[in-house]
C-alpha cells in the first residue's frame, strides 16, 4: 500500500504542473499562490488511498484528486472573506495580499478549474461522480450558509452544530474517499462505507480544528488563533460552554459574546479561552471527536479488503486526531 506521505508527494507534484500562467495575471496569480502554499493535502490523498485500496493504478484517479483539492482550496478563498481571516498556511490570506474582488473571482475560476479537472475522471465512473461533486458543493453551501447565520442567533443545538459541519467540511473528505474507490473498483458497499468514513472522520477532524482555533499554536496552525471567537462561532466549545455555564460564567460569557469592539479583540480572545478552559468544554469537544473518530474506523472494519490494506488510512486518521496543523 501506498503511505499518506508518499501520496501526498504525488499530489504535490501533480498540482505543481497545473498552469497557471495565463492573462489577466490578476486573476490567475492568487491561484498559483493559495496552491503553492500547500497545506496537509489531506483530501486529495484519501481521494488516491480510496483508490489505492481496489488496485495498484491508482493514476486513474488523479484528476479527480486534484478537482477535490482545487475546489477546497477555492472554498478557502471565499471562507476567509466571510470569517474576516487575515492568515491562512501561516502567510497573508488572498483577500488581504489582494483584495476581496479578487478572492471572490480568483476563487469563482477555482471552481471552474476543479470541475475541468473533475470531467478527467474515467468515463465509467464520470456521470456518477460529477453527480456527487455537483451535490457536494451545493452543500458546502448549505454548510458555510448555517455557519454565518449561526453567528448571529444566541441559541444554536449541539446536533445543529453537528449537521452545519457535517456540510461545510465533512462531505468533501467523504466525496473524495467514494469517488476514490469507485475509480479503483470498489462494490457500491465498500464505496458507502467509505463515504461514511470520510463523514465521522470529517466531523471529528472539524471539531480538532475548533479545538486548534483555540488551543493551537499560531506558527504551527497557520491561522490566527481566536478567529472563530472573534466570529462568535457557534463552535462545540462555545455551545457547550453556554449549556455548562452558570452565574457569573454565564453572565460573563454572554457579556463577551455582544461585546464586538475591535480594540477588545485581545481580551475578548482570553477571557472566552478562560471560561472554556475553566467550564472543561475542552475536554466535552475532545470526547466527541473521540466519539466519531471511533465510528469512523469501525467503517474501515467493515471493507471487504484485507485489514492490512487499510492500514495506511487508520494511520492518517489517528495522525489527523493529534494534528497541531
Ligand atoms: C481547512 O482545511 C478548512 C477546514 C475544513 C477546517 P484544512 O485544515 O485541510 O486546510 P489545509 O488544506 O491543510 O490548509
Ligand atoms: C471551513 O471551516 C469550511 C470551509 C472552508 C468550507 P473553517 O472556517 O473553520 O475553516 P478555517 O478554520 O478557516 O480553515
Ligand atoms: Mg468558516
Ligand atoms: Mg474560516
Ligand atoms: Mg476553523
Amino acid at each position: 500500500m501506498i503511505s499518506f506521505d508518499e501520496v501526498c508527494e504525488i499530489v504535490s507534484q501533480e498540482i505543481s504542473k497545473l498552469d497557471w500562467n495565463k492573462t489577466p495575471n490578476g486573476l490567475y496569480a492568487p491561484i498559483e499562490y493559495i496552491l503553492s502554499l500547500g497545506g496537509k493535502r489531506l483530501r486529495p490523498a484519501m481521494t488516491l488511498m480510496a483508490c489505492n485500496l481496489y488496485t495498484d493504478n491508482i493514476t486513474q484517479s488523479i484528476y479527480s484528486a486534484l478537482g477535490i483539492e482545487v475546489f477546497h482550496n477555492f472554498t478557502l478563498l471565499h471562507d476567509d472573506i466571510m470569517d474576516n481571516a487575515d492568515i491562512r498556511r501561516g502567510k497573508p490570506t488572498v483577500h488581504i495580499k489582494w483584495n476581496n474582488n479578487t478572492a471572490i473571482l480568483s476563487g469563482d475560476v477555482m471552481q471552474i478549474s476543479s470541475y475541468q479537472l473533475m470531467t478527467e475522471t474515467p468515463a465509467p465512473y464520470l456521470k456518477q461522480s460529477l453527480d456527487l461533486f455537483s451535490r457536494t458543493a451545493a452543500e458546502i453551501c448549505e454548510g458555510q450558509q448555517f455557519d454565518v447565520e449561526f453567528e448571529k442567533m444566541n441559541h444554536v443545538q449541539a446536533d445543529e452544530y453537528i449537521e452545519m459541519i457535517r456540510l461545510k467540511t465533512a462531505v468533501l473528505i467523504a466525496a473524495g474517499l467514494k469517488i476514490g474507490a469507485w475509480i479503483g473498483g470498489a462494490s457500491d458497499e465498500d464505496a458507502d462505507l467509505l463515504y461514511d468514513f470520510g463523514i465521522n472522520i470529517g466531523l471529528a477532524f472539524q471539531l480538532k480544528d475548533d479545538l486548534l482555533d483555540v488551543y493551537g499554536d499560531e506558527a504551527t496552525f497557520g491561522k490566527k488563533i481566536g478567529g472563530d471567537i472573534l466570529c462568535n462561532k457557534k463552535t462545540f466549545l462555545l455551545i457547550n460552554a453556554m449549556n455548562v455555564a452558570k452565574d457569573e460564567d454565564l453572565a460573563l460569557l454572554n457579556a463577551w459574546l455582544e461585546n464586538n469592539n475591535p480594540t477588545q479583540s485581545a481580551e475578548k480572545i482570553q477571557a472566552i479561552t478562560s471560561l472554556f478552559t475553566k467550564l472543561k468544554v475542552d475536554k466535552i469537544c475532545e470526547e466527541k471527536m473521540a466519539y466519531f473518530y471511533d465510528k469512523a474506523v469501525a467503517k474501515l472494519d467493515k471493507l471487504s479488503v484485507d485489514t492490512n490494506k487499510t492500514q495506511e488510512l487508520r494511520n492518517l486518521a489517528q495522525k489527523l486526531m493529534s494534528r497541531k496543523d
